[in-house]
């Protein structure tokens, strides 16, 4: 409970006892001018209607007064006792504790105010009484009993996610009160359940402490082989944020449909909550997965077909733009127009997703890349976490160290926003080499500066950095110049 909520009702409490008890001091006080003012209107003295309408008050105003009490201990021992144990006590239980005590408080009061009433006998044989109960009572107590068995079973527990009744309303477990479960619906809004209603009513539950998995479906082109959109989209998926690591993604052909091959892909989740968003992000990864691959997705066929240019056609198409974006390059600066023509036909562009990883740290590599549009951070692993040493812009490029010296990757380098890289494979850089041989030079100097920049963030344990001229010669020697 919020500060200001609990001082508002601290404030309000106190105000009421303050009333109750000047009421039932003013009542007190005056009782004996009221009562003959009664007796007066009658007619008759001493008259026993006006001792019953007195006493009739009396038991309002001490009712009043032991309500406002069972409060103030309810508050008392499920508020602050049970809190300082790091308990929460279930609503349910309060409010029992509440009417049993409130109850046993009014019955007090009113053998001590009415002692003629016997109580056991109007509560036995007075039909009328049975009738009224099990009438007006009926849904309340359905209610008030359901929600006892949904105590003791706790099938379910407040934050879990649960889907109910023939609505299937789906949300969050906010409360289990004596008459409804209240629950959060993703577009938080509160719906109440009757527990009668939940009881009768098969319950779904997505409990915190399990594990639960998602479906997402999505369709490929007949042309496109299931071992490689298997291997693709799993991939992908079990990278995503809050897909759990404990379990891999399983993806698998579900239908070989009219349009295409239908596909599922089956991950868990560490917070169930989110599944909206995570489902949304898992859809988004095959996307960009897809395109990075070659992959397609199916659209209708029966009615329109759509011609695609080929690949070589769209290369041909933007070859202007790439070679433009790779003579921007300051390494690759010394090539001849000729020169950087030979790597822009050699490039490969790939998209990637703001979050994901173009290359990781301890991979094996055998391309470089330069930032076509976007931006990446390069990151180190210190104590575990990643801490950000780098980012590169439009026209920068990154994973020449492992492609010049066979080396494992030294960094993870990640996509900050929607980027396209260009991957220039060890073949074409060799062949751009072997006709400028100047460029290996100018490299090594790069890839020295950029290992003295990493072995300065890290600690001891890291192996001494090679010196410009020693990664010069043996950059000749991997690539046999
Ligand atoms: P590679 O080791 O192949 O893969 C990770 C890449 O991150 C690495 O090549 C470099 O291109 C790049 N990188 C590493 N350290 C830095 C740095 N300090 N500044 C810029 N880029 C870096």
């Amino acid at each position: 409970m919020s500060r200001p909520r609990f001082t508002n009702k601290l404030i309000l409490f106190l105000v009421a006892l303050a009333a109750a008890l000047l009421a039932i001091y003013l009542f007190w006080s005056f009782e004996y001018s009221i009562k003959t003012l009664l007796e007066h209107r009658m007619g008759t003295t001493p008259s026993p209607s006006a001792g019953t309408i007195i006493n009739a008050v009396k038991l309002l105003l001490i009712g009043i007064l032991a309500y406002l009490f069972v409060r103030a201990l309810n508050f008392l021992f499920f508020g602050l006792a049970f809190r300082l144990k790091r308990i929460d006590a279930p609503t349910l239980i309060r409010n029992i504790f509440t009417i049993v005590a409130f109850t046993i408080l009014f019955l007090i009061a009113f053998t001590f105010l009415f002692p003629e009433v016997n109580l056991g006998a109007l509560f036995t044989t007075s039909a009328i009484f049975g009738v009224i109960l099990g009438l007006a009572l009926q849904d309340t107590l359905g209610n008030f009993f359901a929600g006892i068995s949904l105590q003791a079973d706790r099938p379910f527990q407040v934050g879990d996610v649960i889907v109910v009744s023939a609505e299937r309303h789906t949300g969050v477990v906010e409360e289990i009160s004596w008459r409804a479960i209240k629950i959060r619906t993703f577009s938080n809004h509160v719906v109440l359940i009757a527990n009668s209603n939940a009881a009768r009513e098969p319950i779904e539950v997505c409990s915190r402490d399990n594990l639960n998995a998602r479906l997402v479906f999505f369709n490929t082109l007949y042309t496109d082989s299931p071992a490689k959109t298997i291997h693709v989209v799993r991939e992908a998926v079990r990278e995503a944020e809050n897909v759990s690591s404990r379990v891999t993604p399983i993806v698998r052909i579900k239908n070989l449909g009219d349009n295409g091959v239908d596909y599922e892909v089956k991950y868990w989740l560490e917070d169930y909550a989110k599944y909206n968003d995570t489902d949304a992000l898992v859809r988004q990864r095959i996307w960009y997965a897809f395109r990075r691959a070659g992959l397609n997705f199916a659209f209708p066929t029966r009615t329109l077909y759509v011609e695609r240019p080929s690949r070589t056609a769209q290369r041909d198409g933007d070859g202007g733009a790439i070679v433009e974006r790779l003579s921007a390059v300051d390494i690759f600066a010394p090539l001849s127009v000729e020169e950087t023509g030979m790597l822009a036909q050699a490039a490969v562009r790939h998209v990637f997703a703001p979050g994901e990883m173009v290359i990781r740290a301890g991979d094996p590599g055998s391309s470089m890349f330069v930032v076509h549009n976007g931006r990446v951070r390069v990151q180190v692993n210190e104590n575990g976490r990643p801490r950000t040493v780098a980012t590169l812009n439009e026209g920068d490029f990154f994973g020449e160290m492992a492609l010049f010296t066979g080396e494992p990757r030294t960094a993870n380098v990640v996509a900050i926003e929607e980027t396209e890289v260009l991957e220039i494979g060890h073949a074409a850089m060799k062949r751009v080499f072997d006709t400028n041989p100047d460029l290996v030079e100018s490299l090594s100097f790069i890839i020295a500066e950029r290992r003295q920049g990493l072995a300065s963030q890290a600690d001891a344990s890291t192996p001494e950095t090679d010196s410009s001229a020693g990664l010069l010669s043996a950059i000749k020697r991997f690539f046999g110049i």
